[in-house]
């Protein structure tokens, strides 16, 4: 008696909570579909006078904007809102169209809600499937390694047609976008397949592809990455647990098997491979290396003797002996190498 009651009790209940449902779902759905529709319809009656959403590739010198069909990976979502609603600097000092003695015009402008509308829009329909998340990790990027980007973006010419700020001031040539704030704007797997071959995306536009190494094109993006962003965090090896667990007995025959051949099987900076060196390998028996700060050590190794303004001599071990071999070397040294008595 009591469980068919409550069986009816429950089944009284039942049209409601479908009708409950029914109207949610009458209600969302529509809602849904109008900013979807809102995005598409935006993007077709402002935008696409003047830029491309579908198709191949192109020559910027027959666009009026730059193309879009990557629209929705090539772009940080706030950075896109900010763009949208004119709170962003134009790009290129010269005007997109450089050739037709354009000045950068201003922008249209959409409301937030449009704003949205289309960042979603792009979101969900302008993918391209050459570019691969998570295809770089930069959890690991170290601020030498930005130095390092820095300095391929003067060494390869990126220079020569993109501005940066240093030291406050725009430098570079003002050709093309500039890149003051490029950390906050680009997707950075985007960026990644950009690099690894502009002409993918801009073919016959004045752009140039760079003969780097795969090491290379992570520097230069990675530092790409850090333009504009305040506080970027950089990864600090020595503040990780490789260091806290570092074993000096672990890093006594990682200094025989790479070290010993310049620096001596005593550090004394006499191994077989130091005659004929200039300027000699380290002795490190004379050198207090407890005292060295473990980031400089760190450097040294993993990067050469080069990124320290040292002699390239100095191989960089950091594609060689793993991190917590690294770690487990630099105990060795500290606790191995504490100066001269009474020096
Ligand atoms: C009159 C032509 C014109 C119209 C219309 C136009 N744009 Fe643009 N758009 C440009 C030009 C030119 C640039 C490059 C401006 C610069 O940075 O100096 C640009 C840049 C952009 C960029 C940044 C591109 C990049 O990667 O450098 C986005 C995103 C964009 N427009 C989206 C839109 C959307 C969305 C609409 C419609 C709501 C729209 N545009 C309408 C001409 C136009
Ligand atoms: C000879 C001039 C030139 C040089 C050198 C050059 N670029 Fe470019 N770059 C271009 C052109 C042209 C484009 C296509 C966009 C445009 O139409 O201006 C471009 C596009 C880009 C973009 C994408 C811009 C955007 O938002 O769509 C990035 C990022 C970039 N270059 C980075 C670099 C880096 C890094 C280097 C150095 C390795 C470099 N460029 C060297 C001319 C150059
Ligand atoms: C091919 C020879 C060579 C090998 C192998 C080598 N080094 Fe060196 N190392 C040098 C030279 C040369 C210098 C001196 C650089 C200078 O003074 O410009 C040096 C300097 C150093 C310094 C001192 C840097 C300073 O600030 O004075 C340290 C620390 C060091 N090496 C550690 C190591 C460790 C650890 C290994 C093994 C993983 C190693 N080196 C392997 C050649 C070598």
């Amino acid at each position: 008696m009591e469980i068919a009651k409550e069986i009816r009790s429950r089944s009284t209940h039942m049209p409601l909570l479908l009708a409950v449902l029914f109207a949610q779902l009458n209600f969302v759905a529509p809602v849904f579909a109008e900013a979807y529709e809102l995005g598409e319809r935006l993007v077709q009656d402002q935008c696409s006078t003047c830029h491309k959403f579908q198709g191949t590739h192109e020559s910027k010198f027959n666009l009026k904007g730059p193309d879009l069909m990557w629209a929705g990976d090539k772009y940080q979502r706030d950075w896109l809102l900010r763009w949208l609603t004119g709170k962003e600097p134009n790009l290129y000092p010269k005007g997109y169209r450089w050739d037709k003695g354009t000045r950068a015009q201003p922008h249209v402008v959409l409301s937030k809600d449009g704003a949205e509308n289309v960042a979603d829009y792009f979101e969900k329909n302008l993918n391209d499937a050459r570019v691969k998340k998570n295809a770089i990790d930069l959890s690991d990027f170290s601020e030498m390694e930005s130095g390092f980007g820095a300095k391929i973006f003067k060494e390869f010419s990126c220079l020569g047609c993109h501005q940066i700020k240093e030291d406050g001031k725009s430098i570079g040539g003002p050709i093309s976008a500039d890149l003051f704030d490029s950390g906050n704007r680009y997707n950075v797997d985007w960026l990644l397949r950009f690099a690894l071959n502009p002409q993918d995306f801009t073919p016959h536009s004045g752009e140039y592809l760079a003969d780097l190494s795969e090491l290379g094109v992570r520097y230069i993006v990675g530092y790409l990455m850090t333009l504009g962003v305040e506080d970027y965090k950089f990864y600090e090896p020595w503040k990780t647990d490789h260091f806290k667990n570092a074993d000096a007995s672990r890093g006594t025959p990682i200094y025989k098997e790479y070290c010993v051949q310049c620096h001596g099987a005593k550090g004394e900076g006499d191994g077989p491979g130091a005659s004929g060196l200039q300027p000699k390998p380290a002795a490190h028996a004379k050198m207090a290396l407890n005292e060295f700060p473990e980031d400089y050590l760190y450097n040294v190794i993993y990067y050469g003797g080069k990124s320290v303004g040292k002699s390239p001599s100095m191989p960089d071990w950091g594609l060689t002996i793993p991190p917590q071999g690294i770690a487990d070397l630099i105990a060795y040294l500290r606790v191995t190498f504490k100066g001269e008595p009474g020096a």
